[in-house]
């Protein structure tokens, strides 16, 4: 391909391990997101996927291996670089996790307000919820409390949250399990419209094969801690390979 001559990845994962007791989860994983790329992690429950994620947002710490985002080692990081890293990071929970108690609206101030400052955003808080409610559509929801709204309409709360301080990167973890097939699709049009409006780089995990047919330029299939396989949707649905095939029947 060709932007993997000319650029470096914007986020890259060399050799990651991690245990929990004699639970190998993960045993050696790479990783590779380029600029303006929309790359999907599959694998079946329980393989580790969350893990990798939470691992790059430094929720988790690996055993071993290296995470480089934009070219600076986040495993040898101290905590307030990490912070300040973050922020250039979008990341949709698997679930949503809104805070209940808080309305939409103070759940998109929370980013803000905590980095705000730092980040010197010259615009107002309610002019960034307003911006980041419209592009999901919600607008009218904006005083609203999580328990007030369907599970389609706490995903793109989650995404407005997770993109108020317009990431380059954003890591999705699951954004269309729970969800009916047409809410799901209305939640991966979302996510294409998103990195067209900002050009952002994206990392998908999903166990959703229509998510992953329609969004991915590229696939990683994580099996065993390992990456089983790469390539292409295309490539992927003409395996013979039973473990491939199993994914996409
Ligand atoms: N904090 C933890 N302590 C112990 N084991 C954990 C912890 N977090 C995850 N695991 C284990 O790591 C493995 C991978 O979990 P993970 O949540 O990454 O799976 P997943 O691929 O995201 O699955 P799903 O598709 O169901 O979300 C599981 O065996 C899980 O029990
Ligand atoms: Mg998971």
């Amino acid at each position: 391909m060709k932007h993997e001559i000319n650029t470096d990845p914007v986020l890259q994962i060399d050799s990651l391990v991690k245990s929990f007791g004699n639970n190998r989860v993960l045993n050696g994983f790479n990783l590779k997101l380029y600029e303006g790329e929309n790359l999907v992690v599959m694998g079946k429950s329980g393989s580790g996927k969350s893990v990798m994620i939470k691992c790059l947002v430094g929720l988790m710490h690996a055993d071993s291996g290296t995470i480089t985002i934009r070219g600076k080692d986040i495993t040898m990081m101290r905590p307030q670089e990490l912070d300040i890293l973050r922020t250039e990071i979008g990341f949709l929970f698997q679930g949503s996790a809104l805070y209940d108690s808080m309305t939409v609206r103070e759940n998109l101030e929370f980013p803000l307000r905590r980095h705000k400052e730092r980040l010197r955003i010259r615009e107002s808080n309610i002019n960034l919820v307003k911006e980041a409610l419209e592009n999901v559509g919600l607008s009218e929801a904006i005083d609203l409390m999580p328990a007030e709204l369907s599970g389609g309409m706490k995903r793109r709360v989650a995404l407005a949250r997770a993109l108020i301080l317009k990431p380059k990167i954003i890591l999705y973890d699951e954004p269309t399990t729970g969800l009916d097939p047409i809410t799901a699709k209305e939640i991966i049009e979302l996510m294409r419209t998103i990195q067209k409006k900002y050009s952002t780089s994206s990392l998908i995990i999903t166990h959703d094969v229509d998510c992953a047919r329609v969004i991915s330029n590229k696939i990683i299939l994580l099996i065993n801690g390992v990456n089983y396989i790469e390539g292409t949707y295309k490539q992927l649905v003409q395996s013979t390979d039973p473990l491939v095939k199993a994914f996409f029947k």
